[in-house]
């Protein structure tokens, strides 16, 4: 293990706790849905925001980048690290499951399950990231092996930033989701948001695409499933947004459950951590999550 990194152990606590990770923020939102479930649960989320975005970074870039994330946590008292990421999730979890011996789990397998169980033959499921993630094909691949052959993607990277500024209604929002959305084939019933930010941005994505496909939208997530966008005339089923939320908390449930300490996560004990700018990841994370947060402290990870 990387000295530098083990030897940051700036936790105070020593309790067993699980890991969320991302590029920024924007993992706060599956963070969230599992403390909400779990109140008690120990947790420690790391935002590399000084390395943000990963979504325009290619997988070796992005690969470094969260093994050197997952030394840090590792060196946390991690015993689970949830890849909250999108794309760090699609270009890199597979290789970083090898090199570590520590469980890494990623959004792609059990959200790509929850998706084909919705899948109906001669339908499709349509899968939303940044230019990366949709680039790896992973989605593609794993929704293949689950028994989905037919799948439309495309990388909407403009929604990152604008989720960020806070404008997730309006011309701007809609323009931008007409751009990327509008050629979206009438025959998907089921939208992956597989990115982190793209939840906050699901009202204009349903706006939009209940206006182009004249169908009634509603979105599903770990919390509820509730309609955005009615539409009375349509024929079609309702379309689902889904989110990763619900196939993550899953994911650390089974965790959880097979673990003969389980007991010993449950402390209610949470840290934050950044890599730059603390003050304004605090701001920014305001977006993601509605509960109150730890103050971030800033750490450095590999050559920062
Ligand atoms: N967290 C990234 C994802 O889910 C979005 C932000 C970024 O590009 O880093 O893909």
């Amino acid at each position: 293990m990387n000295k530098s990194l083990a030897s940051q152990n700036v936790s105070e606590a020593h309790q067993r706790r699980i890991a969320f990770f991302d590029s920024g923020q924007g993992g706060l939102t599956v963070w969230e849905s599992v403390v909400n479930k779990h109140p008690t649960l120990n947790t420690i989320y790391l935002g590399d925001n000084a390395r943000y975005p990963y979504g325009n970074k290619g997988a070796d870039t992005v690969t470094r980048y969260a093994s050197e994330a997952i030394l840090f946590l590792a060196a946390q008292n991690a015993e689970l690290i949830v890849v909250a990421c999108g794309t760090a999730s699609s270009v890199a979890v597979a290789r970083l499951k090898q090199v570590f011996r520590l469980p890494v789990i990623g959004i792609v397998e059990g959200f790509c399950a929850e998706a084909a169980q919705l899948f109906k033959p001669n339908r499709r499921v349509a899968v939303l990231g940044t230019r990366f993630t949709v680039a790896s094909g992973r989605f593609e691949a794993v929704l293949k092996e689950c028994g989905v052959e037919n799948v439309w993607q495309r990388s909407c990277p403009l929604f990152v930033p604008l989720v960020e500024e806070g404008v997730s209604s309006g011309d701007i929002a809609r323009a931008a989701c007409r751009m990327y959305l509008s050629d979206m084939p009438s025959d998907v019933d089921v939208v992956m948001l597989a990115c982190t930010h793209f939840p906050r941005f699901a009202a204009v994505i349903a706006e939009t695409l209940g206006e182009i496909l004249n169908r009634t939208v509603v979105i599903r997530s770990a919390e509820e499933e509730k309609v955005l966008y009615s539409c009375q005339s349509g024929q079609e089923p309702p379309l689902i947004l889904l989110d990763s939320s619900s196939s993550v908390l899953a994911a650390v449930e089974s965790f959880l459950a097979a673990h003969p300490n389980r007991n010993q996560f449950m402390g209610g004990h949470s840290e934050l951590f950044c890599t730059d700018a603390p003050a304004r990841f605090a701001q920014v994370a305001q977006v993601f999550a509605n509960t109150a947060l730890a103050n971030p402290r800033q750490i450095s990870l590999g050559s920062l």
